[in-house]
């Protein structure tokens, strides 16, 4: 796959075109990113890219003919992609669909904003939330990020598999080594080695984190029956969670140590 990026800022592109996994799937050609200077398309012999606005008003405003020329410049039937907090708010979805094409080109907008008439020659706008930030290079690098670790042999694909939001659903949690950390356990299930009761676990876990976190998605996930029947089992153990959590810091409410072994007397009293 090709990333072209239109920047005014190649340079920002260096540390992360350089490090770990994106240079790694660089190195073997899963992906071809280019940093493009926008810069080299300007008439102006100073180089000018921007101009003040029409109709007045403060900054300057990124000039369409300039992007336009840097566009059909580097254009190879790639899916032109402009960055700006106006656009669709980016996600996983998207990363996916963006990871099945073979040319994209993202336009890095300009911090004091730019003329309306780009929108006219790109594909569709991406904003990565709602928030603004001095220029599309940040986002443009978010994406690339999101999508280059999706194509094929760039990592393992178990290592995304899991992902929150690959199945619409929020990740597991994961643990590692040391077994034991300030009093708090691995729970014992992940050291088990029995891996019929790890995936359920891990599937209980992450649509219990969904839950709380994100209600919002569980709305939308494509649950089963077994899922269900896991939902009931979490909706369980919240009951009980929410009662021992009250009664503890209504009898105890100094005693942190007690909330310490809430879990265990949750699991005492449910199992
Ligand atoms: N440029 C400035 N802010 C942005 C955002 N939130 N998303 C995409 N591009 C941007």
């Amino acid at each position: 796959m090709k990333i072209k990026i239109l920047t005014l800022f190649p340079n920002m592109f260096e540390g992360f075109l350089s490090e770990s996994i994106i240079k790694r799937a660089i190195d073997k050609n899963v992906v071809q990113i280019e940093a493009i200077d926008m810069r080299n398309y300007s008439l102006d012999k100073h180089h000018h890219v921007d101009d003040t606005p029409c109709g007045g008003g403060a900054g300057m405003v990124l000039a369409c003919d300039v992007v336009d020329r840097a566009i059909k410049a580097n254009d190879n039937n790639s899916y032109k992609i402009l960055m700006t907090p106006q656009g669709k708010t980016y996600n996983q979805q998207i990363a996916l669909d963006l990871a099945k094409k073979d040319e994209i080109m993202l336009i890095c907008g300009h911090y004091e904003g730019f003329d309306e008439r780009i929108r006219d020659y790109v594909d569709c706008e991406l904003s990565i939330g709602d928030y603004v930030l001095t220029g599309g290079e940040l986002p443009s690098m978010i994406i690339t990020d999101s999508i280059t670790r999706l194509l094929d042999n760039a990592i393992k694909e178990e290592s995304y598999e899991g992902d929150s939001f690959m199945d619409g659903l929020l990740e597991y949690p994961q643990y590692t080594r040391p077994i034991e950390y300030n009093g708090k356990k691995v729970p014992d299930v992940l050291l088990s080695g029995n891996h019929k009761l790890i995936n359920r676990f891990r599937r209980k876990e992450s649509l219990r984190r969904t839950i709380k976190r994100r209600p919002d998605l569980i709305e939308k996930a494509n649950l089963s029956k077994e899922d269900l029947k896991l939902i009931k089992e979490i909706e369980e153990e919240e009951k009980w969670e929410h009662l021992v959590y009250c009664f503890i810091y209504h009898h105890f409410p100094q005693n942190m140590e007690l909330v310490l072994w809430e879990r265990k007397l949750i699991n005492l009293l449910i199992f």
